[in-house]
């Protein structure tokens, strides 16, 4: 089928099924041009738990989709490619996150939403980028607090509280390649452009930053910004809204250290249009858990809702 069949067969199932497409920003471009909503993990949840549709078809990665499931156990929620993970979620399997909270058993845990449902179950709220220091802050200072499984995220948070949160040893493979050597480089050929950057980002590419954020918050920066010129330390798919809703700006990729195009989030670019219209065709492939499992790993995320 050309790219225009595809997209044509998707608006139509999504008709036929009374489905909402919800993408997320690091989706191919022609992907997030095909969906209803378009947003960061937390709105992208809040959307799972507003929509009135009868099918989710999540186009993001496993966890988003699974979160979506959490929030809506009753409704289909497909996802083009099962096998769209992520590297923070792949790097806190569940026994090894139990032994963590039993070796602490005074510590409250927190845990990025980027983990798999197992893991949300056994915490105690659940945060994403955009929510993490609002949510630390509303926990007495006296609390000891685990946070995993981003350790970026949980030392940005803790020198944003001034906490001291147990940090998982946990990275993401695509923010954590951005070289600090070619960002200097970059910075002198374009002293005119801002870095922008998102808290899975190592410390020493936030120090250079003048904006912190997640994805939305990085994409409404640079819509309300004086500047014109930004370095853009995340995932590059979001420059695709960056673009779309400004004019004039100039969005420059941040480099990793090697001459590769790890700036690309392997896991969000499994799904294609391809992939999408067949998942919609065919009901599948679809999230499929316990109802125990949805049941506690429903908790946490509800206590993030309520505090955020
Ligand atoms: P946001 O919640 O900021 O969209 O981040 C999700 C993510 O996976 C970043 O790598
Ligand atoms: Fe996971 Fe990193 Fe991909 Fe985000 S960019 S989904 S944190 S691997």
């Amino acid at each position: 089928m050309t790219p225009q069949e595809l997209e044509d067969g998707i608006l139509k199932l999504k008709k036929d099924l009374n489905a909402v497409i919800l993408a997320h920003y690091y989706q191919e471009s022609e992907i997030q041009d095909l969906a209803d909503f378009v947003g960061d993990s937390l709105e992208l949840s809040r959307k799972a738990v507003s929509t009135t549709a009868d099918v989710i078809v999540f186009c993001g990665v496993h966890f988003m989709a699974e979160t979506a499931k959490i929030l809506n156990p009753q409704k289909p929620v497909l996802l083009p490619d099962l096998l769209a993970g992520c590297s923070l979620s792949d790097g806190c399997p569940p026994n090894a996150f139990k032994k963590f909270r039993e070796d602490h058993p005074n510590h409250l845990a927190i845990t990025y939403i980027n983990c798999s449902a197992e893991v949300k179950a056994l915490s105690d709220i659940i945060c994403t980028s955009s929510n993490a220091e609002k949510i630390v802050n509303q926990i007495p200072i006296d609390q000891p607090i685990l946070f995993s499984p981003d350790k970026n995220l949980g030392a940005y948070i803790n020198k944003k509280t001034g906490r001291n949160m147990l940090l998982w040893n946990g990275s993401c493979i695509v923010h954590e390649t951005f070289s600090e050597r070619k960002l200097i480089g970059l910075q002198l050929e374009h002293p005119d452009a801002e870095l922008i950057a998102h808290p899975e980002c190592e410390d020493h590419i936030l120090a250079r930053a003048k904006f912190i954020g997640s994805t939305s918050a990085l994409l409404k920066y640079v819509q309300t910004s004086l500047n014109n010129k930004f370095i853009v330390g995340t995932e590059y798919g979001i420059v695709h809204q960056m673009e779309k809703s400004t004019t004039g700006k100039t969005f420059l990729p941040l480099p990793p250290e090697e001459n590769c195009a790890c700036n690309e989030c392997p896991h969000m670019k499994r799904n294609t249009l391809e992939k999408l219209y067949l998942c919609m065709k065919n009901m599948n492939p679809q999230i499929e858990m316990s109802s125990d499992l949805l049941t506690r790993a429903r908790k946490p995320i509800e206590r993030m809702l309520a505090m955020s």
